[in-house]
């Protein structure tokens, strides 16, 4: 029997592999590439509940024209900041598509936070008013964060973000941050109604909220909008009131509409992410008013770790563990 070890990747290590924002979008177009051809084998999430709101969801994937194949096992514990700890974190493991043989295991967590970020801007490329100038953030957390940082990279033209955070104090540490980060006016708002006002683009990335938030006047002609919240921060008016909703996973989004996730039912969607990356087309003109509700799938993981993956075995980071060695 051969030796088998594994390769052992920290979230340090990885943020070391200095990956950018045009290659982890262009992971996550690959991936959504795939999902439009249907050439993945992608099971909807499921997951345990050992604490009320919190999760624990299992992704496996199989990317057939890229070869990888493997799992994420990630947590959304909401009242993790009180005990010092991320709302979102897990492991990753990628698996030899010929063996199976676990080939790598690594952080999950900046990876949901880059990934989920990508998919954003995605949407922003395709279905953003072009020279957007004003964006909403509301949710001044990683995702808060991360969206800026990837929307800001596909949309240059942008000049001012007005964010929102039901702690001040993250929505002020957010401003101060970011503003001088990506050299932008970035403002802290009071409420989500001075936060939306005069922007072109509004996402949300606050937590598993009970009702909507976002006012039903929000969303002008011209405008995007999106959540990360499965739409319950978005009410019913705006939900089935707009031109286009979009989401990266159609029968995945669905199955939250039956957990109440979406006032007023499940909306019309457009179509998927994937398509529109292939050619289906994102805005047509600019009175528009579209949404978009991506859930996150497991093939945008996979993808990004089978890149983290390479990169690392080329500079020769993270360290290597014993898995088994003999017969027995
Ligand atoms: N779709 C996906 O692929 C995907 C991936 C990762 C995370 N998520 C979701 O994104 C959301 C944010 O995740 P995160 O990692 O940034 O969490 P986080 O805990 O880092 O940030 C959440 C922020 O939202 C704020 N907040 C909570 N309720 C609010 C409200 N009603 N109004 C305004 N602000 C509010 C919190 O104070 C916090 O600053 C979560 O709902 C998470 O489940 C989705």
């Amino acid at each position: 029997m051969q030796k088998v070890e594994l390769l052992y990747l920290s979230q340090e290590d990885i943020m070391g592999l200095g990956i950018g924002w045009e290659e982890i979008i262009h992971r996550v177009e690959l991936a959504l590439i795939e999902q439009a051809d249907k050439t993945i084998e992608n099971p909807p999430k499921r997951g345990i509940h050992s604490r009320e709101n919190a999760f624990i969801h299992e992704m496996p994937v199989y990317l057939k024209q890229m070869d990888a194949c493997g799992i994420k096992w990630v947590s959304g514990y909401p009242d993790n900041r009180e005990k010092g700890l991320p709302q979102i974190l897990g492991l990753q493991i990628m698996n030899c598509p010929d063996t199976g043989v676990p080939l790598c295991i690594m952080d999950c967590r900046w990876i949901t936070g880059v990934r989920t970020a990508a998919v954003t801007a995605v949407t922003v490329r395709h279905c953003a008013k072009a020279d957007s100038r004003g964006i909403a953030i509301i949710g001044a957390g990683v995702q808060g964060k991360m969206h800026l940082r990837a929307i800001k990279h596909v949309m240059p033209s942008l000049e001012v973000c007005r964010v929102y955070d039901i702690s001040p104090q993250a929505a002020k540490v957010y401003a101060d941050t970011l503003g001088k980060e990506l050299n932008m006016e970035v403002l802290p708002c009071s409420s989500v109604e001075e936060a939306v006002r005069e922007v072109d683009i509004i996402f949300t990335a606050t937590q598993k909220v009970s009702r909507p938030f976002i006012p039903t006047d929000a969303l002008k002609p011209g405008m995007l909008g999106g959540g990360l919240e499965a739409g319950r921060a978005w009410p019913k008016e705006l939900l089935h009131g707009a031109d286009k909703v979009i989401t990266d996973d159609l029968g995945q989004t669905s199955q939250y509409a039956t957990t109440g996730a979406f006032e007023g039912g499940l909306p019309e969607f457009y179509g998927e992410l994937g398509e529109i990356v292939k050619g289906k087309p994102g805005r047509e003109n600019d009175e528009e008013r579209i949404l978009a509700f991506n859930i996150g799938i497991a093939c945008e993981d996979i993808s990004l770790g089978q890149y983290i993956y390479e990169r690392a075995r080329d500079k020769g980071a993270g360290i290597m563990l014993p898995l088994m060695e003999k017969e027995f």
